[in-house]
């Protein structure tokens, strides 16, 4: 199979289960339009954010990566009512695009973006007593992947689910002898994650319009 196979599918399953959606399609749209880059998740990976929170029944959430709140929107609308979420983004612009995609999508109240290296406003979300968090989304700069996933671990309970982003993207493509830091982080992560004893974790292979891939999932034992 080919990309252009995976992507056509790919549109085959968004036209099935992922219907027009104003407040999606425009903060795609808008993020494109802002000059940030093209790596949100896919619409058919953004339902499967929707549904796991829903399975939960999350009432609060944490986003390591917000990008322009694509997949943000996705998590918060699997939130319980009154539910909330905290988003951390470096970049002040895409936190920026992001404020703007989630208020028109009526999502500013239960959203909280939070810009900063996460790896500063962990710390302060922790020092003020955030969490902890039913759910974790871990999506950020690779290279970080063990450092935030301690973090989940810290700001977690038993059942909180933890899903990372990217655990296959170039990992898979590289040779073991990689020096590209984000490629050397997701390979330490992933065999850390295999060896954590404080949670049962997998990694599901994906394919789509965003190429092969994978996510971990893991849930605190
Ligand atoms: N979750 C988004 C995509 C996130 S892309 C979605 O699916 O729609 C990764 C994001 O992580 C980028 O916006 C990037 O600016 C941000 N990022 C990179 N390094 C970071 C850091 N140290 N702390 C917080 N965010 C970071
Ligand atoms: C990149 C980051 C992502 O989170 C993603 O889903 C795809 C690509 C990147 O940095 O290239
Ligand atoms: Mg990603």
């Amino acid at each position: 199979m080919s990309q252009e196979q995976w992507s056509e599918v790919d549109r085959y399953i968004k036209e099935l289960f992922v219907p027009p959606d104003p407040a999606l399609d425009d903060a795609m749209q808008d993020s494109e339009a802002a000059g940030l880059p093209a790596i949100s998740v896919t619409p058919s990976q953004g339902k499967l954010l929707f549904i796991l929170a829903r399975a939960i029944g999350a009432r609060s959430i944490l986003e390591i990566g917000t990008l322009g709140g694509y997949s943000t929107i996705w998590l918060a609308r699997g939130l319980a009512p009154g539910g909330r979420l905290f988003t951390l983004e470096a970049d002040p612009k895409h936190a920026a695009v992001a404020r703007a995609n989630l208020a028109r999508a009526h999502l500013d109240d239960a959203v909280q973006v939070r810009v900063g290296p996460a790896l500063e406003t962990l710390p302060q979300l922790a020092a003020r007593g955030v969490g902890p968090f039913d759910l974790v989304f871990i999506d950020a700069d690779k290279r970080n992947n063990s450092a935030y996933f301690e973090w989940a671990l810290r700001l977690s309970h038993r059942g909180t689910l933890i899903i990372v982003d990217n655990v296959v993207r170039r990992v898979a493509l590289y040779d073991e002898d990689s020096e590209d830091e984000d490629v050397i982080g997701t390979r330490e992560f992933n065999a850390a994650l295999a060896a954590e004893p404080r949670v049962h974790a997998t990694i599901i292979q994906t394919v789509g319009s965003k190429g092969y891939d994978g996510f971990a999932i893991a849930v605190v034992r």
